[in-house]
């Protein structure tokens, strides 16, 4: 095949319901430049839930048929895959830090020393640093500035958004790659490689918040002048409203996941009075059927509920009414219909459904759903990885030693638009 090794990316989204993979080739350079999607595997695993493995053979596994499949459709093989984190275990701290000016100008020397100082924080024995995002900066009494470099000054105050993840679910993640055969080139906030995904630059920057509902979980993350500014992890999710439906309905586990997929609504006023949906049934039930406007009712509680709570947090985080681009909805979740209208209701702000597409070329279709926002957000993040240099990005193993040196490096500042 044409396609050089060096320019590929693989990416791994390791949610509570699948594990998928993705496998692109990066074109262009650091200025333009697309990212084709070549590959993609998808494989059903319950064996990790909430972004912590619970199973480490049943996740090697998946893993291992996600990348082998995506390697197929691809025509390649790849030996590094950016891996997507989420859940209670990452948490996010906004740090300040302070130094003084040396010359009476801004250098990029200064912005280096004032980020470290702000970074220096102790996370304690068990927590790793997983990003290090610069928010704002201050010059002397001038607060609010984006790019501080040729700026005079004799002060420069700094303020740092840190992600932090529970060192023995990293470690358990990078067990379960590197099982199955493959290299973790860097562990990603979730939130983050969706924001690549599905966000526009107009609403990073005029403020958003990007709501994941996945299987095990629902992520709420705050985009404001153009930078991240809050992550949260909320427990319930897609998964209660399947658990509702077994209850509801008194159907198996897998039998509420389909009628779910299949006849859902989050929104029951768009269903017909006169649909009804047949129910499977057990010998003993018998023939059974149910108005589809009750399951929309039983999802609809759920969700709403959801929402609610994802409002809660926006509230908390101090964003209430100041998301002008309101709210943008990935994750299974996302796929049902009338969800927008639901939300719209809870949080009565714009609300839409993000779709993936936008940076990438090829095989888009495999990817297009909201479901895989966080899918080819990664792929997206690896390819900015590699045009910037990430020799680790290729489709060669990088060796220990050179992950050692980029250790700290990676742990560096990093601007994700
Ligand atoms: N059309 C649909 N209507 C409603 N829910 C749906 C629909 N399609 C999928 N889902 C739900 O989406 C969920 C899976 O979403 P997703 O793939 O984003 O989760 P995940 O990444 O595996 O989990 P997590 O990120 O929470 O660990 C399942 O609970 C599934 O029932
Ligand atoms: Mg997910």
């Amino acid at each position: 095949m044409s396609v050089q090794p060096t320019r590929l990316v693989a990416a791994l989204d390791l949610g509570s319901t699948k594990v998928a993979a993705v496998i692109a080739e990066v074109q262009g350079d650091q200025r333009s430049g697309s990212t084709r999607v070549l590959g993609v595997g998808v494989e059903r695993c319950h064996g990790v839930r909430r972004g912590v493995v619970r199973g480490i053979e049943e996740t090697t596994r998946a893993i291992a048929k996600a990348m082998k499949d995506a390697e197929r459709m691809a025509g390649v093989e790849v030996g590094t895959v950016y891996v997507g984190i989420a859940g209670e275990h990452v948490a996010g701290q906004t740090s300040t830090g302070v130094v003084s000016v040396t010359g009476g100008e801004i250098r990029t020397g200064d912005v280096a020393r004032v980020n470290d100082v702000a970074a220096s924080v102790p996370l304690g024995r068990d927590h790793e640093l997983l990003h290090a995002i610069p928010q704002d900066y201050r010059v002397d009494a001038q607060e609010g500035i984006n790019e501080p470099i040729g700026m005079t000054g004799l002060r420069l105050d700094a303020q740092v958004y840190l992600v932090t993840v529970l060192s023995s679910v990293i470690q358990n993640l990078r067990k379960c790659v590197e099982g199955a055969g493959y290299h973790v080139a860097e562990f990603v906030l979730e939130p983050l490689a969706a924001s690549l995904a599905v966000l526009t630059p107009d609403e990073r920057e005029l403020g958003c918040a990007l709501v994941e509902l996945g299987g095990g979980s629902t992520n709420v993350a705050i985009f404001q002048g153009g930078k991240i500014r809050d992550t949260r992890s909320l427990l319930i999710s897609s998964g209660h409203v399947t658990n509702d439906i077994v209850h509801g309905l008194q159907v198996t586990q897998q039998d509420a996941e389909r009628l779910k997929e299949r006849f859902g609504a989050a929104w029951e006023m768009l269903v017909p009075e006169s649909d009804v949906i047949e129910l499977p049934s057990t010998p003993g039930q018998g023939a059974r059927s149910a108005h589809r406007q009750v399951l929309a009712h039983i999802m609809r509680m759920r969700l709403q509920e959801t929402f609610e709570f994802a409002l809660d947090e926006v509230t908390r985080a101090g964003y209430h009414q100041r998301l002008p681009a309101g709210i943008v909805l990935t994750g299974g979740g996302a796929q049902a219909p009338g969800i927008v209208e639901l939300a719209r209701e809870v949080f009565a702000m714009p609300v839409r459904v993000g779709k993936t597409g936008q940076g990438l070329a090829g095989l888009t279709d495999s990817v297009e759903s909201p479901r895989f926002a966080v899918l080819a957000g990664l792929a997206l993040y690896g390819a900015k990885q590699l045009r910037q240099g990430a020799s680790f990005g290729s489709g060669k193993r990088s060796s220990q030693a050179v992950e050692k040196y980029l250790q700290p490096v990676r742990q560096w500042f990093q601007d994700f638009f």
